[in-house]
């Protein structure tokens, strides 16, 4: 199976370096998860589709091409997910925004969703979900699952860092959806926090703890 994508782009590379260092402070975090995740949307907007038209320019007409058909639509997965908003909408600003708030039930672990509000016509928009860290799969799972059961038929799933065990429960589960990220990490903790990763992902975009 081939659909993980990971966007091993010098800038990209160079960036989530900056982000894995602990003394990289919350302004310069945010920062850097904006321009990596619009650097990750580059390429995972490369399969959008486009017409041709003609464009008179000074010299002469010219036949050329632009985006057409399917609207898109990004998630957010609250909350660490904000923060790659700035970035993909500054590569594509037409795109409507959805929100999905998830917390892990302390009894089984499992992700409960407690929020959730999507653009009207979801079911007829291409959606990619974005989300610093693909862990343990749990949440980017839930989350597909919800589009899934609003219609949408074309999902991706955006995040910066992933987990082999994140990846695999996604597959396992999704196979259909298409994951782009920036970088495979070793695993997990007993904690489930990325090992060596970024730390909590939230916290350092928000500036809690
Ligand atoms: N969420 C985070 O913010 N960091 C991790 O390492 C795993 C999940």
């Amino acid at each position: 199976m081939n659909n993980l994508h990971i966007i091993d782009h010098p800038l990209v590379q160079h960036k989530i370096s900056l982000l894995r260092d602990k003394n990289t402070g919350t302004k310069e975090f945010r920062e850097l998860v904006s321009e990596i995740a619009m650097f990750i949307c580059y390429e995972a907007t490369r399969d959008l589709p486009l017409k041709e038209i003609e464009i008179e320019t000074p010299i002469a007409v010219a036949k050329t091409k632009i985006i057409s058909g399917r609207k898109l639509a990004f998630v957010p997965i609250l909350r660490a997910g904000l923060g790659m908003v700035d970035g993909v909408t500054a590569l594509v600003p037409a795109a409507k925004i959805g929100h999905i708030g998830l917390f892990r039930d302390p009894q089984t672990h499992s992700p409960v969703m407690y929020y959730s509000k999507m653009p009207d016509d979801i079911s007829e928009r291409d959606v990619i979900i974005v989300d610093p860290m693909l862990a343990t799969g749990r949440s980017a799972k839930a989350a597909i699952d919800e589009m899934k059961k609003l219609g949408v038929k074309h999902i991706k799933f955006m995040c910066i860092i992933c987990s082999p065990e994140g990846v695999d429960a996604v597959r396992e589960a999704h196979p259909d959806v298409e994951i782009y990220t920036g970088v495979m990490d070793e695993g997990l903790n007993e904690d489930h926090y990325i090992v060596p990763g970024v730390g909590d992902a939230g916290d350092r975009i928000f500036g809690t703890k």
